[in-house]
């Protein structure tokens, strides 16, 4: 099985903003409140049109959407990652390829990212687990959530 990215477009819009609404998304999200299309519209052309974030699409093999990984660059040189599969497509795995093919795709285009951080509510195994299979490692657990860092080829401190 292969995920293949793309950064989003607006055709990606609804699916993001279905995905976003689904009732285990919010249940795994800091912010859980149900978005509305008007604010879903607002924060959707903000990010696509501001440099600070990516937004990576994936696919299967079958063209198949699986979900979306964004990224929002916190402070000079670190990102911050979210990752949400398409709500038919969890269980099985691909996760860890969206996320891994995702942070390819984002520090082959911001190559002088220093670090890419992942902050995952702590009884969220399936979370925890896809980041690490997609190479993150734990950092430290903070209020009701772990710290993943991605470990660039850059130097961390
Ligand atoms: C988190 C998410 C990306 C994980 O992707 P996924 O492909 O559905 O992940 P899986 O269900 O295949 O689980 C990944 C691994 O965790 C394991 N796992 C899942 N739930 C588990 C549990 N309760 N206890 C132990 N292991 C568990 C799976 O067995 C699997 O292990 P494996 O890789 O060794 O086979 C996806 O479920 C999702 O989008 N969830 C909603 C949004 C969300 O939580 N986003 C993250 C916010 S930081």
């Amino acid at each position: 099985m292969r995920v293949f990215v793309r950064e989003v477009t607006w055709q990606d819009s609804d699916d993001i903003l279905r995905w976003r609404n689904d009732r285990i998304t919010r249940e795994n999200s800091f912010d859980s409140h149900i978005v509305s299309k008007k604010e879903h519209d607002a924060w959707f052309q903000k990010v696509i049109s501001d440099s600070k974030y990516c937004l990576v699409i994936g696919f299967n093999a079958n063209k198949e959407k699986v979900g979306i990984v964004s990224f929002n660059f916190e402070s000079q040189g670190i990102a911050e990652i979210n990752v949400n599969s398409a709500p038919d497509k969890r269980g099985h795995g691909l996760g860890s390829m969206l996320i891994k093919e995702g942070v390819n795709y984002f520090l082959a285009k911001f190559s002088d990212t220093k670090r890419v951080v992942a902050k995952v509510k702590e009884h969220n195994i399936a979370s925890i687990k896809s980041f690490e299979k997609a190479g993150f490692s734990f950092r430290k657990r903070v209020a009701g959530a772990v710290i993943l860092e991605f470990p660039h080829s850059c130097q961390v401190d």
